[in-house]
């Protein structure tokens, strides 16, 4: 017998992002600024999207596992903290593997749930909210593709009055500026009403070998994920980078505390882009400044939780304190 798929009505918000146009104009201002530098939001093509779930499955990488592990041991106190009505939202949810732990919680706990992932990938977000909505029968899912922002406001827009949790997992955070990660979560505070809360993974700071080794994997899967980028160049730009002239390189930022990747030209040479019709030089040894990814102390976390106007209500952590999961909550 066959089995009954539910049909899944994907919202797609209008995302500048996706034009060529404006990934052209910032290719444009990072490859002629002093210090070359490539927004990382721009890694997140459908390949790019499948590098990073590679990514989080790697030995290396023990935030997803370990985030995976504080889900399971703590999902059902979460859901039992909410309100039945309560909308469960997720800000870049990729595969939503993550999220299946407490959406499972959810729906033990009252049979049924509203679930909205919000993700710039439209094809990716697809494909896993069908996936998703197979395995979990009784969850009402409902996609938005889009920036975060506007799709926190369509739903804001859609229900004003349910009560609303918001989860943002994977250390997604830790791409922003410590300063960006303030504004942002600001933003989410003036869309929320009193009583709303926010779910956050945050990656910590700690031996810094085990977080070189996290950006350095053996397989070399983020070395692909960050030429990836010069890729999309080739393809969607008209670039002629050739991938084997740059190296993928993670060194750790003590001062900043951040992990930071780099794309090393490991000669001298002109990269012409057909589309801006221009010629980039590099120097051997240069490089373009592709990600940021922030670590944080629990002071730190607690201070920012605060800055953003939000009542800090607990970490949740694994044993090794490696990643932590926070809730911060509009009172
Ligand atoms: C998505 N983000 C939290 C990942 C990180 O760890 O900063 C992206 C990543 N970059 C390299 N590996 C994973």
């Amino acid at each position: 017998m066959m089995k009954a798929t539910n049909t899944i009505n994907l919202i797609q918000l209008s995302t500048d992002i996706q034009t060529n146009n404006l990934f052209l104009q910032d290719i444009d201002k990072g490859l002629s600024a002093v210090q070359k530098q490539i927004p990382s939001v721009y890694f997140y093509d459908k390949k790019g999207s499948e590098l990073f779930e590679q990514i989080c499955n790697l030995d290396e990488y023990y935030q997803t596992r370990t985030e995976t592990k504080i889900l399971k041991k703590y999902s059902t106190h979460i859901a039992n903290s909410c309100t039945p009505d309560t909308d469960i939202i997720e800000l870049g949810s990729g595969s939503s593997t993550k999220t299946k732990i407490l959406l499972e919680a959810f729906l033990k706990k009252n049979g049924n749930a509203t679930y909205y992932p919000i993700d710039i990938s439209a094809k990716f977000l697809l494909e896993s909210s069908k996936q998703l909505s197979n395995s979990l029968n009784k969850l009402n899912i409902k996609p938005i593709a889009g920036r975060y922002k506007n799709g926190l406001e369509y739903i804001f827009n859609l229900n004003p009055h349910t009560p609303k949790l918001v989860i943002w997992l994977g250390s997604s955070i830790g791409n922003l500026s410590r300063h960006d990660s303030v504004i942002f979560l600001q933003s989410i505070y003036s869309i929320f009403n009193t009583g709303d809360k926010l779910l956050i993974g945050m990656d910590l700071k700690k031996d810094i070998k085990v977080l070189l080794e996290a950006y350095n994997d053996n397989k070399g899967i983020t070395a692909a994920f960050n030429k990836n980028l010069l890729l999309r160049i080739n393809t969607e730009l008209g670039g002629e980078f050739d991938l084997n002239l740059f190296e993928h390189r993670a060194i750790y930022n003590k001062i900043e505390g951040r992990i930071e990747m780099h794309l090393i030209s490991k000669v001298n040479q002109n990269i012409f882009i057909k589309a801006l019709d221009k010629s980039f030089h590099f120097e051997k040894q240069e490089y373009i400044h592709t990600e940021n990814s922030y670590k944080y102390n629990l002071k730190e976390i607690d201070e920012m939780s605060k800055k953003a106007g939000f009542k800090f209500e607990y970490h949740r952590l694994d044993n090794k304190k490696l990643f932590s999961l926070n809730e911060f909550i509009k009172i």
